[in-house]
This record gives C-alpha cells, structure tokens and sequence, in this order.
C-alpha cells in the first residue's frame, strides 16, 4: 500500500534562479491546504547534511512570488555522496561519504517525501541519494521540479527560471547595441550556458544579433571576422555577438575560468568573450569590446511566464506527492505538464540541435553561427 504522506521537505539545489521561491510558495501553499506540515531545508543537501530545517507555513511564502533568489538558500557543493568533509595533507579537498549523516537527517524529522527543486545534478544526487538509502534498508522519496537558466535538463521541454535569464541578456544586448553602434565597435557579450547554448540563441534571436557562437556548433574564427567585415561594407559599422560561455573555435577545448575542487562540478567556464573580442580586433583592426553578464542572468523578479510555470511546476509536484508518485521530476512536454523518472533524467542534459527551428529562424535572418 502507498505510505501516507503527513509532512515533506523541500529544498532548493545547485546554481539559484527566478522562481525558486514561486515554487516554493506554490508548494507550501498546497501542502498548507491539503493538510500537509512543510519542512524548509535549508542551502539545498547541505541543510540535510548538516540538520538544518525550519518548518514553512503561510505567513512564511506569503509575498515571495515576485523575490528572485531561494529563501531556503542553495549550495552546489553539497553531495552527501562526495563532499569537501577538509583538507588533505598534500593541500587537495578530502572528499568522503557523508550520506549517512543526509539519510538520517531526514529520518530525524520524519519526512515522507522531499520535493526537490534543482537541475540536472540535484537530481542525479536525488537518485544515488535514494540508491544508497535503499541499500541499508531505508525507503527515500523524492519529487524532483526541473530548474536551470539554462534550460538543458532532460526530459523536460523549458525549466523555469530560463525565460527571465533570457529577458535580461536580450536588454543587455538591446543596450550595447547603441553604444556599439555610436562607436562602431564589434561587442562580443558572454552569456551563460555550459554545455547548451539555450540562452544565446533566445537572447541572440530576441536582440537581432549578427553572430549567435553556442557549445553545440563549433565556430570558425575566419567566419566571424568575415562577417564583421562584410557587414562594414554594406555601411553597417558594427557587430553584436552573442557568444555562449561554453562556446569554442573548431578543434578548440572551452575556455576554463576557474577549477572548484570542493564543488561536485569543479569546472567554471568563462573568457571566451575576452578571447574573441580580441582575436576580432586583431584580425579585422575593428575596434572591439566584450560584456560578461555573469550572474545578472540569475537575479532579479523572474518574468510574468516563470512565475506561472513554477507555480504550475509546484502544484504539480504536490499532485504527484499526494498520489504517492515518487522518484519522478514534474515536466513540460508537447506544451503540457507531465513527469519522468528522475532515474531517466539524472545527470543528462538537452543540447541544442543543429536543425532547431530557433537554428533555422537565426540563420533565415542572417544570423551567422560562424560555421
Ligand atoms: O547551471 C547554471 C549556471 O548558471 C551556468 O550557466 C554557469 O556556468 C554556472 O551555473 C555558474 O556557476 P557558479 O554560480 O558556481 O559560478
């Protein structure tokens, strides 16, 4: 018989987003309802690492659909599995196990289920979380709601949280287009985005930008340049690039900013930009500039179509809680709500392929991706 679920978690994972608390709320809000007791877990696995959990009421969501961030607060280096537990002899993190400590946490408090709010490596850890469990004997429940500016979990057609990131880098490009153009400059604007290019091509397509550079479409640097200079002849004296962190030239790695070894993601891509910008002016002699948006993409009010989608993504969460339907992440496919097996989805990540329509529509307005 399915267990009678009395009272949840709920925690928030890896990089934040617009919507977090909206999900959140949504959550809370239906639990309340339904005669649920909410538990917040705070800083993502940390807080069950650590035992530190606060119950979430009402009063506790009210006025917090609007707020970008997580009240809960989030960690990406917290794994139960693999965590920075110090410091080995020899200056390197010591990475251990603590999942017992994660497993027992959430025995503590008597949680039936725990509602999941992350990206594609929360859920992986929500898997191995529930693998470990069970091989001692102990019964996890997990409802994951897919969230990432970036927009490549799998499974899942559009993550909440992406439309505003998108939102922000489009005004951003909206803006440099001016200041481009008045000093005819090619501007070369680094957005988010590791391994799938999702927010250059909404934001490249939003801005009308002369060049969209993503992770999946590798790029040659002679077709950029001859696309800055050919676009000088026809009297247009500047360019605007809008290049994906994780973007590279042909035969190229990704340009590494900085190596976290404490986090369970050590890699933090970034400098692409910098490194086009000036390989442009080197080439063409057109002066050229580049903008790193960074972490502007993850703050601030999410947009009108996020909040709804978190807080549909919440309430769908809670359904499938009530139903006793675990180990599954809510989702988006054909245009309506659904959900998979986190099992499936754990640790994947959707690209972009090369024969989008979002590709084709860039390309049919003359949009080079530099191949
Ligand atoms: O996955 C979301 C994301 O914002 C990526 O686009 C970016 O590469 C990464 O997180 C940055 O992580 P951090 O906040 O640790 O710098």
């Amino acid at each position: 018989m399915a267990p009678t679920v009395k009272r949840i978690g709920v925690l928030t994972a890896g990089g934040d987003c617009p919507g977090l608390n909206a999900v959140i709320r949504a959550v809370v809000k239906d639990a309340c309802f339904n005669g649920l007791e909410v538990l917040g877990i705070e800083d993502g696995f940390l807080g069950l690492i650590e035992d530190r959990l606060r119950p979430l009421r009402m009063d506790d969501v009210s006025n917090i659909l609007t707020q970008g961030g997580t009240i809960l607060g989030s960690s990406n280096k917290a794994n139960p599995l693999r965590f920075a537990t110090g410091t080995n002899a020899d200056g390197t993190p010591r990475i251990e196990d603590v999942s017992g400590k994660a497993i027992a946490t959430i025995r503590k408090h008597g949680l039936d289920c725990i509602v999941v709010i992350g990206g594609d490596g929360s859920m992986s850890i929500a898997h191995e979380l529930t693998l470990k469990a069970r091989s001692t004997g102990v019964e996890l429940r997990f409802v994951g709601v897919p969230k990432t500016i970036d927009n490549d979990l799998m499974g899942t057609e559009i993550t909440f949280g992406h439309a505003t990131a998108v939102a922000t880098a489009t005004d951003a490009l909206d803006k440099l287009h001016s200041t481009a153009a008045s000093h005819h400059r090619v501007m070369v604007v680094e957005v988010m985005g590791r391994n799938a290019g999702w927010i250059a091509l909404g934001a490249g397509l939003a801005s009308g930008s002369d060049a969209i550079l993503i992770p999946e479409i590798p790029f040659h640097l002679e077709t950029v340049c001859d696309m800055a200079v050919s676009r000088g002849r026809r009297g247009k004296r500047f360019s605007i690039i809008c290049v994906a962190e994780g973007a590279a030239p042909i035969g190229e790695k990704q340009k590494i900013a900085k190596i976290d070894p404490t986090s369970p993601d050590p890699v933090r891509l970034g400098g692409i930009a910098e490194w086009l910008a000036s390989a442009i002016e080197q080439e063409t002699k057109i002066e050229s500039r580049y903008v790193v948006l960074g972490h502007v993409q993850r703050g601030g009010t999410p947009v009108a179509q996020d909040r709804v989608l978190a807080t549909m993504l919440g309430h769908r969460a809670m359904e499938l809680v009530r139903v006793s339907r675990f180990g599954r992440m809510v989702a988006v496919q054909g245009g309506t709500l659904t959900d998979v097996a986190i099992e499936e989805v754990s640790g994947k990540q959707r690209k972009v392929r090369p024969d989008d329509p979002m590709v084709a529509a860039a390309r049919a307005v003359y949009t080079t991706f530099g191949d």
